[in-house]
């Protein structure tokens, strides 16, 4: 590889570091994301630039075409509320593409073999390791699609004889990878590929409800760490690169998720296995309620001096945030000291609610982290919920055997009167009852969050 290819490929390297530096913060985000994809586009067109006599082109540009087709009209058209499923399909498809790259680079390989030329060992590892995490990934990234898509159940899926499984899964994928290291076959890499679909599929099935952004951000990771392997099976140091960046920062993100839900990530993964997984779906509760009319809340949202907005995943469904900003806007105006509380897994994805009141034009400093405003929940004369649950449910502190028991959560429950926006008594994606809801002090104001925000801010001009 030519001395100037390598110094572009360390360059787009640079680029993705300032590329994650830039996607920390909400005002550098997207210049950072700009960056990033320049880079990985620049790497995209280097092989065709010092390349001689690449093979198959027609075949490599039909196969650019087809992605970045899938890709621009997969990103224009996802809901926001959808980007999980849709980071688990791009990530799915990293992964297989990488181990099936793998493959191909075997049958290389084995062609050296044949002509005398002794394969080295640790390529040969980086090899194995490819094809199986990258088919682990694969696989698992269409199951967690599956499941948030709804195409399958969301709950977890568990049968007899499932742990045996998957550890003599896990097993035979050992023996396979050490096997065609010593002996080098096409025939074990590709049964080594099916066992890494099959350990995919294992790995996921048992994971429920609100664990499985979380599974999803674990295989980003795996795949990370493929794409960084099948680096150094091409010698490819772009390949390298983005491969262990991808690899940390997921491995980083997983835990942080797993933290923000007070949980380990082996109880994310295995928990259902013990009855410990939160449950998705659920059914709606009958229990007695007290709810109120948009009149009746705003007229206790004017004359509060002290309102907490709680925003999840709800707000973001019915894409109330603009009337939401308006009326804490008017509320601002009248005096009333108004801020969000925002839980660290609130929405369905790591800083969803920043980036949808972003969206809002709600100042970034009315956003307060939830260690930063927990204390002042007590001093609030109002808690409004909307469309968030989990993330306020007191049987996190409360219930030693709730799924979610260990979560930090917001203190909405020290507020003076809570009032919960959202369309039925159905759980939240914990799949699990709220006991807030039934509190004397709780009053619901049912419907879709758009519509009776846009009654609520209606009624308090009228006030
Ligand atoms: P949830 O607990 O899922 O509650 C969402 C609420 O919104 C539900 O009560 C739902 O009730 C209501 N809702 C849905 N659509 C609505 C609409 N159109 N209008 C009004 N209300 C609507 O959400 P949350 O409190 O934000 O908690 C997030 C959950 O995701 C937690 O369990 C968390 O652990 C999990 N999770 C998040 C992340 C990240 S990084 N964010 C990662 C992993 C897991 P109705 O159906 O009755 O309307």
């Amino acid at each position: 590889m030519p001395t100037w290819v390598q110094l572009v490929y360390l360059l787009c390297g640079v680029c993705f570091i300032l590329a994650l530096k830039g996607l920390s913060g909400p005002k550098t985000a997207r210049n950072g994301n700009l960056l990033g994809a320049a880079a990985a586009v620049v790497g995209c067109i280097l092989p065709f630039l010092y390349i001689d006599h690449l093979k198959n082109v027609p075949l490599i540009l039909l196969a650019i075409v087809i992605g970045t087709v899938g890709g621009v009209y997969g990103a224009r058209t996802v809901q926001m509320t959808q980007m999980p499923q849709m980071v688990a399909l791009f990530n799915g498809v990293g992964g297989g593409a990488a181990a099936l790259v793998a493959l191909l680079e075997l049958h290389e390989i084995l062609g050296l073999a044949d002509a005398g030329v002794d394969p080295a060992k640790f390529a040969l590892a980086a090899t194995a390791f490819t094809v199986a995490v990258g088919s682990v990934s694969f696989a698992g990234s269409i199951i967690t699609f599956a499941k948030l898509q709804e195409l399958m159940t969301g709950r977890p899926v568990i049968f007899p004889g499932l742990p045996i499984l998957f550890g003599g899964s896990l097993l035979a994928a050992v023996v396979l990878a050490v096997l065609l290291v010593s002996d080098v076959a096409l025939w074990i890499a590709i049964v080594l590929a099916l066992v890494g679909l099959l350990i995919g599929v294992l790995l996921v099935l048992p994971v429920g409800g609100a664990d499985v952004p979380i599974v999803i951000s674990l295989l980003n990771a795996f795949t990370g760490l493929t794409v960084a392997a099948g680096g150094y099976v091409l010698s490819n140091t772009l390949l390298l690169i983005a491969g262990t960046l991808v690899g940390a920062s997921g491995t980083f993100l997983t835990l942080l998720m797993a933290r923000g839900m007070g949980r380990s990530v082996t109880n994310v993964l295995f928990g259902a296995l013990k009855g410990g997984s939160t449950l998705g779906g659920g059914e709606a509760s009958d229990r007695p309620v007290k709810s109120s009319s948009p009149e009746d809340v705003a007229i206790m949202l004017n004359y509060a001096e002290r309102v907490i907005i709680v925003p999840g995943y709800g707000l973001a469904v019915a894409q109330a945030q603009h009337s939401l900003r308006e009326l804490v806007d008017l509320l601002g105006e009248r005096g009333v000291d108004v801020d969000y509380a925002i839980h660290p897994v609130a929405g369905r994805m790591p800083g969803h609610m920043n980036v949808l009141l972003a969206e809002a034009q709600v100042p970034y400093e009315q956003l307060k982290e939830m260690d930063d405003i927990n204390g002042e929940f007590k001093d609030a004369d109002v808690a409004l919920v909307v469309g968030a649950n989990d993330v306020v449910n007191p049987a996190a502190k409360t219930t030693p055997g709730a799924p979610i028991y260990g979560m930090p959560i917001l203190n909405a429950d020290e507020a003076k009167q809570v009032v919960f926006m959202k369309r039925s008594m159905r759980p939240g994606f914990a799949g699990i009852e709220n006991e807030l809801l039934f509190e004397p002090n709780t009053t619901l104001l049912f419907g879709d969050a758009k519509d009776t925000m846009g009654k609520l801010l209606n009624a308090v001009k009228a006030l």
